[in-house]
């Protein structure tokens, strides 16, 4: 059985932990270790509690990679999933290559520091681009600079604004996620 723990972020909905989750419950090779959270009330983490899964809160601040580390013992994969801060680097080296991430754009463009919410879909429009989609990538020291695992793309139309972009893009992120880990997973 392969296990994979799911880190949230403070804010997000939660909509691609709840997708790789159910689609993992739905695959009798894989199960979810943990859903790990900095805050009680993060919504993702609400939304995990009413799916019955494992959920871990590992509040920021001292010795976060320790109290990290240890929620995740006995995981084989670690799935970022909103998740806004630099991944610790002492976390991943101790999971280097088995840390993935899923960003909402075609990295290497529209990646980076600032580059994540809407904020990713108005540049996307901005910069007039025909077409976008989501990546799921290795996580390493750096934002958004891990290599890639698998890319899904949607036509970006000139009717298109940022919100419009943004719902294509989080259903592609829904249908990849899941996909990409079982690839490098089960090889
Ligand atoms: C997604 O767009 C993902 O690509 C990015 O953060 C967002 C999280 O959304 N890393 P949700 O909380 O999974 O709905």
């Amino acid at each position: 059985m392969i296990r994979v723990s799911i880190l949230v972020g403070s804010h997000g909905r939660g909509s691609n932990m709840r997708a790789l989750a159910t689609q993992i419950a739905s695959d009798d090779r894989f199960t979810v270790h943990t859903v790990i959270g900095s805050k009680h009330e993060a919504p993702a983490l609400e939304t995990a509690r009413n799916l019955v899964l494992p959920v871990s809160i590992v509040p920021f601040g001292q010795e976060y990679s320790d109290r990290l580390l240890h929620a995740l013992q006995g995981s084989d994969w670690i799935c970022l999933a909103g998740y806004m801060k630099l991944f610790p680097i002492e976390v991943l080296e101790v999971y280097k290559g088995r840390v993935l991430n899923i960003h909402p754009a075609l990295l290497p463009k529209f990646g980076g520091r600032g580059m994540y919410g809407m904020n990713v879909h108005e540049a996307v429009i901005a910069a007039k681009e025909s077409e976008s989609g989501c990546t799921v990538h290795y996580v390493s020291e750096e934002y958004d600079e891990g290599a890639t695992i698998c890319q899904a793309r949607c036509e970006v139309t000139p009717e298109d604004t940022a919100e419009t972009l943004a719902e294509k893009v989080l259903r592609l992120e829904h249908e990849t996620y899941f996909m990409a880990l079982k690839k490098v997973a089960l090889g």
